[in-house]
């Protein structure tokens, strides 16, 4: 059979990818992984097990189109003591991951051509869902507090005077992605004021909002701050429990809620299993793993910070994190991550050029370290090789 003819693919653009970037290595500074470490799986076993054997019966049928009851109404009660989002379970749609609820709303926003505005730099996943669908996305100056209100509406009056209206904004606005930064409190009210005045939802991304180390207290989530329904909600369980759960969920007014609901099938949605899984855990834990991550996860960024001081020059930057999982690294003007990332690779280290995360592909003098896998000691043993690679290229 030649499926080639049949298939689609070549209407779809090809996003592209760096040499390497999807080989395994044994350093895998290149994706936010769940930190495998400080996960109790004993306990995860024994909360799946006991829900299983009170409650399996209910894997019988589909689920719920919204997800599981439980969990949505574990989550309506955790987002308004930590997030300041009160909303009730009926507006909370489980999803699988995060990646699941900007995919199902890519599928009901986005056609050919349409405009979408993302930060400076952002995350690759949803970049590359919108290059496939031929958005035109439009990447606005920061700064170390995220976007610029000036130059957001100075984008948008431009975008106005040829009569485009963007269909949303997207900001990871939280220990963001790859960037690390967190909006603070003023810089979202400005944001959320010129979303209203030019009709632009916000779909706010807190996918690291569980993920705070040792800064002050996280700003409310903007979904909180607006009473438009401005603002779309989109977090996970993923990075917190395990990127094989596939469980995350978002926020949405009615309105998105009822198209959400004619365009998903009930076949499509995240697995029950899963879902009863995350929700008996957290119901029995609470907030403990957070407490036991927060100790691991902080372990894993200073032996990341350490490393690099040791090894790499005044010549480069990087940032010193609060929370989240990753370091944003600024090489010397001119340097390469991007072609360079097959030599780390065949060194046994991975890391994410900066471009994967422009709609251009540019600005390839920044990369991107996670340290949620490796142990302290690897992180360690990575950079140095990492370092090395850099240096016999005369990169730094
Ligand atoms: C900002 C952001 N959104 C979404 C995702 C996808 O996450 P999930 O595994 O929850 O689908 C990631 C994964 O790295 C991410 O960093």
């Amino acid at each position: 059979m030649n499926y080639e003819s049949k298939l689609t693919t070549h209407n779809i653009p090809t996003v592209s990818r760096p040499d390497g970037i999807s080989e395994k290595t044994k350093y895998t500074f290149s994706i936010t992984y769940t930190d495998q470490h400080s996960m109790d799986y004993e306990k995860f076993a024994e909360t799946t097990r006991d829900i299983i054997s009170r409650e399996g019966n209910i894997l019988a049928p589909y689920p719920d189109p919204q997800g599981d009851l439980n969990l949505r109404n574990l989550i309506s009660e955790r987002l308004s003591s930590l997030r300041g989002i009160n909303v009730d379970a009926d507006s909370i749609v489980i999803t699988s991951g995060a990646g699941g609820a900007i995919s199902n709303l890519i599928n009901i926003f986005i056609e050919p051509n349409d405009t979408v505005l993302v930060e400076e730099f952002s995350y690759s996943g949803t970049l590359g869902m919108l290059l496939t669908k031929r958005a035109n996305i439009i990447h606005i100056d920061s700064d170390k507090d995220g976007i610029l209100p000036d130059s957001l509406e100075e984008n948008l009056a431009t975008l106005k005077s040829k009569n485009i209206i963007p269909k949303f904004m997207y900001l990871i606005s939280v220990f963001q992605n790859p960037t690390g930064i967190t909006i603070p409190l003023e810089r979202r009210k400005a944001i959320i004021k010129i979303a209203q005045k030019y009709n632009v939802p916000i779909i706010e991304n807190e996918s690291y909002a569980d993920f705070r180390i040792d800064g002050d207290p996280l700003p409310p989530a903007m979904y909180g701050m607006d009473d438009t329904d401005s603002v779309m909600y989109v977090s996970a369980y993923t990075k917190f429990l395990g990127c094989g759960l596939r469980i995350g969920y978002m926020v949405v007014p009615d309105v998105i809620k009822e198209q959400l609901g004619k365009n998903r099938m009930n076949t499509t949605m995240p697995s029950q299993l899963a879902t009863m899984s995350v929700f008996n855990f957290l119901d029995k834990y609470g907030y403990e793993h957070g407490l036991e991550l927060e100790e691991s996860i902080m372990r894993k960024r200073d032996a990341m910070l350490s490393a690099l001081k040791e090894n790499f020059p005044d010549t480069c930057e990087w940032n010193q994190p609060k929370g989240g999982l990753m370091i944003w690294l600024k090489l010397p003007e001119g340097a390469n991550s991007w072609d360079i990332l097959r030599n780390a690779v065949d060194r046994g280290v991975k890391y994410n050029p900066g471009g994967v995360y422009r709609a251009d592909r540019e600005k390839n003098n920044y990369l991107r370290l996670t340290y949620s896998y490796n142990t302290p000691n690897e992180i360690h043993e990575g950079i140095k090789i990492l370092a090395d690679v850099f240096d016999k290229e005369k990169l730094i």
